[in-house]
């Protein structure tokens, strides 16, 4: 999509890595790593977060833009819930530029979140999968439709996370980022609450803000900013780090 090249420059290059190998599933694969220790801090920080702003089950977390690392988080942080005894359910909602399947080893063409919107006779065990990681399950993308938003901000999709919150005790969705088209967006309404990710040293402020503004259309709780050092080399790339609204 021309739309989406322009608007990611050399600083924010789109990446496309995980679309085909999936992300770095660092929490699931190296306990000791310090990195995953930062996962668990962002989970803490989350739980804080949601008690102050009522029970959180269904967790969005995007970015302004593309190749900010949403969905290395949005993996990271679904393992390191599994891992703490959590019902864990990790949805590809990002119909664009999906990454779950991959990410699981797990069979692009089969079915995912498209075909149950698409087809009103799907119930929700023909799209969950299981992971390979204890306590922790996904839906895939299934195939990319022509109308994501449309299909997000269906009376289906609200009926699907009403009925994975009666089964999961946390589902988190993995979305495209804000500012480039509105899927994130229209699942703002559907969801308990909202992060952030902001990509280390290159997030600029003004795409901060709008992101920032649209959150403020919807009711939905923010419950942080989570800081994806992606680009210090110190640390072999991999820093994350946790901020509150408090914190701007
Ligand atoms: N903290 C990090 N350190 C190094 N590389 C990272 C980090 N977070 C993400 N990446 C890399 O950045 C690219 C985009 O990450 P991804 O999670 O797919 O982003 P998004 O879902 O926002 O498009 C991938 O190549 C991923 O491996
Ligand atoms: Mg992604």
């Amino acid at each position: 999509m021309s739309f989406f090249r322009n608007r990611t420059d050399k600083k924010n290059r789109l990446l496309t890595d995980t679309m085909t190998n999936g992300v770095r599933l660092i929490a699931a694969a190296e306990l000791k790593n310090p990195v995953v220790e930062q996962f668990r801090t962002i989970r803490t920080n989350i739980d804080f977060a949601s008690v102050a702003k009522g029970d959180i089950k269904t967790l969005l977390i995007s970015s302004a833009l593309p190749s900010e690392g949403k969905s290395t988080v949005n993996a990271n942080l679904a393992v390191v819930y599994a891992q703490q005894g959590k019902k864990v359910l990790l949805v590809d909602a990002d119909l664009r530029r999906p990454t779950v399947a991959a990410t699981f080893g797990d069979d692009r063409t089969t079915v995912g979140l498209t075909n149950y919107l698409s087809d009103n006779k799907k119930e929700i065990s023909d799209v969950i999968k299981t992971s390979g990681i204890p306590n922790l399950d996904i839906i895939t993308s299934g195939p990319i439709p022509p109308n994501p938003a449309e299909l997000l901000g269906s009376g289906i999709m609200t009926e699907l996370i009403d009925k994975l919150k009666s089964v999961y005790d946390l589902v988190i969705f993995d979305v495209p980022p804000f500012l480039m088209v509105t899927d994130a967006q229209v699942l703002l309404s559907k969801v308990d609450g909202v992060a952030i990710v902001v990509n280390g040293g290159k997030s600029n402020k003004s795409d901060l803000k709008r992101t920032y503004e649209i959150l403020q259309l919807s009711e939905v709780p923010l419950l942080g900013f989570i800081y994806n050092d992606k680009n210090n080399k110190k640390n072999s790339g991999y820093g994350y780090g946790y901020g509150t609204t408090a914190d701007k």
